[in-house]
């Protein structure tokens, strides 16, 4: 049984049943092609696997490591980026207390997070804070060359050596990485750090159900088999034996999201009204944005956090250009409780909602900004969840990475390989004068000094 639904009711508007009956055959195809591993990017499947085929014994190795990690430390950094990051970020900044840096120790350590930029003041304030406190390192990157956080590591490595020395220093690193090959994975066998492996048919963006984002999570603090069972109910509704479009989440969202791209809804905004799902739509971002954009084509994504962005991007998405289209994660019920309070004085003239939960004002908002929205002529899917919890969590993340591909078969792309990823990277290297770029440098120069 899954939590998920989808209410399409403010959406059927802006689409033609028929057109929906024959994406879900088209969809039918897909989701037999993924099955049986023979669309494109079939070597990377391997996350489809994911949800009922993780050895308990990984995960009983995984705990044994987030136990000695929470132990020894009160900040574990976790180095990566793109998909070797956003993952495991968007589940425990979901999971996490908004406050929890603040509130001293909860048995688990804090996690803080480098290698996503090469801002020379972050990392500078992070040595700072590293300073002055017991921390350990997991560094994760599937290729193990990867600049960003290759700069971040070697910087923190020396550090923690500085503090720990080299002995102690080693057993407060855990790499993932390649099976075999990569710097990272050399470096590791030559230092002796504990190694996770990152699947080699798995992608980075596809890697939050392997130890990308297992790990990480679980020092956090988090039920991952919870989170795995969440993924694998998904999985099972998903790909049931007999293919039933109208329960089939991930076939839904996506014959509905490409309709609308067809009828010209070439932006997609990710909307939630918990600042804890925040990071959910940074991972979703790059998922959708890395596996559909291409060949000139694929729906743009975009996020907003409400009702914050209703008081930036409100009047864009009310008013702007119609191109855009609403994916709402709708929570149903809140973790605590909380009323308006009355005050004698009504100052503020709110007593008129005195005695109301917060989470009842914001889904009026959130349902008063769906209307007014849909009025503007901006299509609405909304994603209703129950609650946050690892296992929910789990469904949507397997959810999300199914329609996904679903999606990128459905405007003829791989939606597993993202090569316009190293054009920025040619220029940098060319302009940082790396060897083996010798020709692209000269190039450069020339182009910028024109
Ligand atoms: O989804 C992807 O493949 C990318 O976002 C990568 O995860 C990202 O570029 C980091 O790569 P690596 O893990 O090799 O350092």
């Amino acid at each position: 049984m899954i939590n998920l639904r989808i209410d399409l009711s403010n959406v059927e508007q802006f689409i033609s049943g028929s057109d929906i009956e024959k994406k879900s055959f088209e969809i039918q195809k897909h989701i037999e092609s993924l099955r049986t591993k023979t669309g494109k990017g079939n070597d990377f499947l391997g996350w489809l696997d994911l949800p009922d085929n993780t050895d308990a014994s990984l995960l009983a190795s995984i705990g044994d490591d987030a136990a000695k990690f929470a132990k020894q430390s009160e900040i574990v950094v976790v180095i990566g980026i793109g998909g070797s990051y956003l993952g495991s970020r968007a589940i425990i900044e979901a999971l996490k207390h908004h406050f929890s840096g603040f509130l001293g120790s909860s048995g688990n350590p804090e996690i803080v997070y480098a290698g996503q930029n090469m801002s020379e003041d972050y990392t500078v304030d992070l040595l700072s804070l590293l300073d002055q406190k017991e921390y350990s390192l997991v560094v994760i990157s599937k290729s193990g060359t990867t600049t960003e956080p290759a700069i971040a590591f070697r910087l923190l490595k020396q550090h923690l050596v500085g503090k720990y020395g080299e002995d102690a220093a080693s057993g407060r690193i855990i790499a993932i990485t390649d099976r075999e090959k990569g710097a990272l994975k050399e470096l590791s066998d030559q230092e002796g750090y504990k190694t996770y492996v990152v699947p080699d048919d798995v992608g980075g963006r596809y890697s939050v159900l392997t130890p990308v984002g297992l790990l990480p999570i679980a020092i956090a603090g988090f039920d991952i088999a919870e989170f795995l069972k969440g993924a694998n109910a998904m999985k099972q509704q998903i790909f049931a034996e007999t293919y039933d479009f109208e329960t089939n989440p991930a076939a839904i969202y996506a014959a509905y999201r490409n309709a609308l791209y067809e009828k010209g809804h070439s932006t997609e905004i990710m909307v939630n009204y918990e600042p804890k799902l925040h990071y959910l739509s940074e991972w979703w971002k790059q998922l959708y944005g890395e596996s559909e954009g291409k060949e000139q084509k694929g729906i743009f994504p975009a996020a907003v956090s409400n009702t914050c962005d209703l008081h930036s991007m409100g009047q864009y998405i009310q008013d702007g250009l119609r191109n855009i289209f609403e994916t709402v994660i709708s929570v149903e019920e809140s973790n605590y409780f909380q009323e308006v309070p009355f005050d004698e004085g009504n100052l503020d003239s709110l007593n008129y909602i005195a005695g109301k939960r917060i989470s009842e004002i914001n889904h009026k908002a959130e349902l008063g900004t769906t209307l007014a929205h849909v009025d503007g002529g901006v299509p609405n899917i909304k994603i209703e969840i129950p609650h946050i919890n690892e296992f929910v969590l789990g469904e949507l993340v397997f959810f999300f990475e199914t329609a996904c591909a679903i999606s990128g078969y459905m405007i003829d792309v791989n939606p597993f390989d993202q090569p316009g990823v190293e054009a920025y990277k040619k220029n940098m290297f060319a302009l940082l004068g790396k060897s083996g770029f010798e020709e692209e440098t000269k190039e450069i120069l020339n182009r910028i000094a024109k």
